[in-house]
């Protein structure tokens, strides 16, 4: 079975996620924008990856753009945030908010965890995350502001077991 895994994301962690799963399943990785018809056309699965600032996911835009073509396609999407992966409801809220329901109920979802390097965000997104963590806690939520690196291989193993049951999915 083919398929493709497009990704956008903006510190790493996502790029970091799709290369990995990637490698696992031997497929091709690329970054939304720069795929080709064509390749979506004949992929016969598609993987989504895209983290999430403000509540708004990066890959939102691509995703309506290319609603007609997903809607026929097996579709999985993982979603790489701070809040943790525990917190079902609030990450699921993420997808609800910024994906029409006949896509999202199309895709398999996981949550996935994140990192932030407080120092190497542009200066536009420091003044966001602390304007965004405030606005959180008002509402009695929480965006973390320190620094934080949960990104690891093994949280894509439970993608890589749902996608290794697929007729003629092969995993490395
Ligand atoms: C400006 C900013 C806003 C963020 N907003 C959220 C948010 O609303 N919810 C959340 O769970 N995580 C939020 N995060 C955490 C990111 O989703 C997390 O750092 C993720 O790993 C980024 O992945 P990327 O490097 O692939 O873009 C935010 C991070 C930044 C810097």
């Amino acid at each position: 079975m083919k398929g493709i895994i497009i990704y956008k994301g903006k510190y790493g962690a996502t790029r970091q996620y799709a290369i990995w799963l990637g490698n696992i399943l031997d497929i091709p990785v690329v970054m939304a924008g720069n795929e080709t018809q064509q390749q979506l056309r004949e992929a016969e699965y598609i993987i989504m990856g895209t983290s999430v600032y403000i509540g708004k996911l990066q890959l939102r835009k691509w995703i309506a753009k290319h609603h007609d073509l997903l809607i026929n396609k097996d579709l999985f999407l993982f979603l790489v945030a701070g809040t943790p992966v525990a917190e079902k409801e609030k990450l699921q809220g993420y997808i609800t908010a910024n994906i029409s329901s006949d896509i999202s109920t199309r895709c398999s979802c996981f949550f996935l965890p994140g990192k932030l390097e407080f120092n190497k965000l542009s200066l536009s997104d420091k003044i966001l995350l602390r304007i965004g963590s405030r606005l959180a806690k008002s509402r009695g939520e929480n965006i973390a502001t320190a620094d934080y690196n949960n990104v690891k291989r093994e949280f894509l193993f439970s993608i890589v077991d749902v996608l290794s049951k697929l007729n003629d999915v092969t995993v490395k």
